[in-house]
């Protein structure tokens, strides 16, 4: 008896300290030099330990190998469609601010159609267009799409498509299946296994919805849709691209832990922040890696890989360091081998740039911007500089 009172008394002693022990280490930390050693796993580097040195065997091999790691371990397998679902159109102004025309596009997320989960996106396509339109799609995000400068895009020649992203995947930990998470669960199923799609994976879904709907839209050139979404939704932008090869070029805005910013560095944001505060955006799988961040198979860098060789611009804050931009440059830097293998020059830089000084001439493209996070005008003036490159 005494030595089980001493065993219990033995046993929560050690556990008391192990708490203060991941409590002390994970206090928050915006110092660069307590960070800790690490090597980031090499993109190119196969599971049967082959090393990948051409694009076609990037393609065939590595890619879906690594695409797979990256959704079981981290954002988790979304459902394989066999078939496009269907959608509704509706023109809602064909002659908008007299030079536009806006639709309202109804997807439905289920073969049950207005009987299942169902998401809307606002589409605006200039009026005095030659032919199908590039567009930009954007993860919209209810009254803060306010700050997105649509009139710009227009001006410029693109069209602009706003996705109602929470309406069937809601952005809330304790009712984050409602609607389409828990539309595609067996009869019979209460909760995700452990491998199974978090939110940044549903609203990225829904974007590829809204690509397949592109297809058939005849104002819009389907093969020059650009994806961009801020802060969470950039997440969701990025994992939308390393997926969705339609997608032609992605821009990540402030995406930080979760998204362009590597998760070794555990700075700013971390993986056990974001694992406690957020777990519904991963899948389940992923809470192992709160403080194991070495252990991870993968980093952001490999996410940023994922959508090679498609642009990509990684764009940051000085002030965001919650999001770390440091850590999106290095990633950003971890990812080129992969366009290398294209022939495609990534940032094109060693050391990372200073504010308000953009690289972006390359395939990866990166600017810390002065201010904090958001977008900015100059992100903006940045996006439409290199999206003409690719999309005009
Ligand atoms: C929080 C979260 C970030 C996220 C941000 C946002 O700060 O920790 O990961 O990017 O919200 O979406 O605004």
């Amino acid at each position: 008896m005494k030595k089980a009172l001493y065993l219990l008394i033995v046993s929560f002693l050690t556990l008391t300290v192990q708490s203060q022990d991941i409590k002390k280490e994970w206090t928050r930390n915006y110092d660069e030099s307590k960070i800790p050693a690490y090597t980031l796993p090499d993109p190119l580097l196969c599971e049967n330990g082959h090393v990948v040195t051409s694009a076609e065997e990037w393609e065939k091999y590595r890619r879906p190998e690594l695409l797979d790691i990256v959704k079981t371990y981290m954002y988790g397998h979304a459902p394989v469609l066999e078939h496009p679902l269907e959608y509704k159109v509706e023109i809602v102004d064909a002659n908008f601010q007299g030079k536009y025309t806006k639709k309202n596009i109804t997807l439905y997320l289920t073969d049950k159609n207005e009987a299942g989960p169902l998401t809307h996106a606002e589409l605006v396509i200039p009026n005095n267009a030659k032919g199908p339109v590039p567009l930009f799609m954007i993860f919209g995000w209810g009254f803060m799409n306010q700050m997105y400068p649509s009139d710009l895009f227009l001006e410029h020649g693109y069209g602009v498509a706003i996705l109602n992203t929470f309406e069937a995947a809601p952005d809330r930990k304790e009712s984050f299946t409602d609607g389409l998470i828990s539309a595609y669960y067996n009869d019979k199923q209460v909760y995700r296994r452990p491998n199974e799609w978090g939110s940044l994976a549903a609203w990225a879904w829904e974007a590829s919805r809204l690509m397949d709907y592109f297809q058939n839209d005849a104002q819009v050139d389907a093969k020059k849709v650009a994806v961009l979404g801020i802060s969470r939704l950039g997440k969701a932008a990025l994992w939308a691209a390393a997926q969705d090869r339609r997608f032609a070029v992605v821009f990540p805005v402030n995406s930080g832990c979760g998204g362009g910013a590597l998760s070794r560095r555990m700075i700013g944001e971390t993986v056990w922040s974001m694992n406690n505060e957020f777990p519904h955006w991963t899948c389940d799988n992923f809470q192992q890696f709160s403080l194991r961040e070495q252990y991870m198979p993968f980093d952001q860098h490999s996410v940023i890989a994922l959508c090679a060789p498609r642009p990509i611009y990684l764009a940051t804050a000085v002030e965001d360091t919650w999001g770390d931009p440091k850590g999106e440059f290095l990633a950003g830097k971890g990812a080129e081998p992969v366009y290398a293998l294209y022939g495609l020059a990534g940032i094109g830089c060693e050391d990372q740039p200073t504010v308000d000084n953009a690289m972006d001439k390359g395939y990866i493209a990166y600017h810390v911007r002065s201010g904090g996070h958001g977008a900015m005008p100059y992100d903006w003036n940045q996006f439409i500089k290199f999206a003409d490159r690719f999309l005009k």
